[in-house]
């Protein structure tokens, strides 16, 4: 059984044919085409958190592709109402594909391990990995090669600069990452992605200025995610020097590309001037949530034909 967890477990061939196939599909839907795929599969969505664009970006991809999807938010109990095994080998008895969101990442691992359909990592406190194919495919739609490309990263390093990282090491893509002391990546973690990929051309600094030097694309996030509002405040002071404004960009490139996960907590992380910007490409990938999820769902429900 094949599931979508972290990108550690997805091998750099499989991230290109994800590619290949959001490249089709995406411009098979500029063209009015919407090829029915997955006709008659039912996607499930588990979520212990808020979301606009993976929810939004699976339910129009499952639509997309002729099948169909349920949305399950707290109500549905799981591990309140019954034991989360049950749960699980109930849920994927009736679905062909789940997305689950946790607060804790041994939550969709304990999921994933009782399922009987593959399950997809809408985010956890870890890892976005979701998020981080829509990132490099944006780039990808930017730079001429991805493996000669270099992402720039400023602010935390929490679960979307760890997939970012993990899809920029996959995919032979540079990245430098700017954070403050205390916010940057764990040792366990450095050391995992040093293993899964020795040659991944890593800088860690605490200057912003350092890091966007060369980058094609400059990339933030906020610096309290979800589940870390009670830290707002003493990290809105660790992080003051790490907002992406139009003073940071001009050390960067000038075409260079500017990218936000989104939500964007506008004049904290990012400012409007920069994410309003002519060198802005948020909403090109917010836009590529919904192309990059119909590649994956495609490649994890090996629907795509020959
Ligand atoms: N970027 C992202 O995952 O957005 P949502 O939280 O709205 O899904
Ligand atoms: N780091 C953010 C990303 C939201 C898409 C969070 O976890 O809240």
């Amino acid at each position: 059984m094949r599931h979508f967890l972290n990108l550690f477990d997805v091998a750099s061939a499989d991230i290109e044919q994800i590619f290949a196939f959001t490249k089709t599909l995406k411009t098979e839907l500029a063209a009015g085409i919407r090829r029915p795929l997955l006709a008659g599969r039912m996607l499930a969505m588990v979520f212990e958190k808020p979301s606009l664009r993976t929810r939004v970006s699976f339910t129009t991809g499952m639509t997309h592709l002729g099948g169909a999807s349920e949305y399950l938010g707290q109500e549905a109990g799981w591990g309140k109402r019954e034991s989360v095994a049950d749960f699980s080998g109930v849920l994927s008895e009736m679905v062909d594909v789940i997305v689950c969101r946790a607060k804790d990442h041994r939550r969709v691992e304990e999921l994933a391990a009782n399922a009987s359909c593959p399950v997809i990592n809408g985010l956890t406190d870890l890892y976005h990995p979701c998020q981080a194919l829509a990132d490099l495919y944006t780039l990808q739609e930017h730079v001429a090669n991805l493996n000669q490309a270099s992402m720039a990263y400023i602010g935390d390093a929490n679960n979307v600069a760890g997939s970012l990282a993990v899809a920029c090491a996959k995919m032979g893509v540079r990245l430098s990452i700017a954070s403050p002391e205390g916010y940057t990546f764990s040792d366990e973690f450095r050391e995992k992605l040093r293993q899964a990929s020795p040659d991944f051309q890593l800088l860690e600094t605490a200057d912003p200025q350092e890091a966007v030097q060369n980058a094609d694309a400059v990339y933030t996030d906020v610096w309290a995610s979800m589940g870390q509002e009670a830290e707002q405040a003493e990290r809105a002071q660790a992080f003051a020097n790490y907002q992406l404004n139009a003073e940071l960009m001009r050390h960067a490139p000038d075409n260079a590309i500017v990218l936000h996960c989104l939500p964007a907590r506008r004049g904290e992380e990012i400012s409007d001037e920069v994410i309003d910007g002519p060198q802005s490409a948020v909403i090109q990938q917010a836009g590529n949530r919904l192309h990059a999820q119909k590649g994956l769902l495609v490649w994890l429900l090996n629907a795509m034909p020959a």
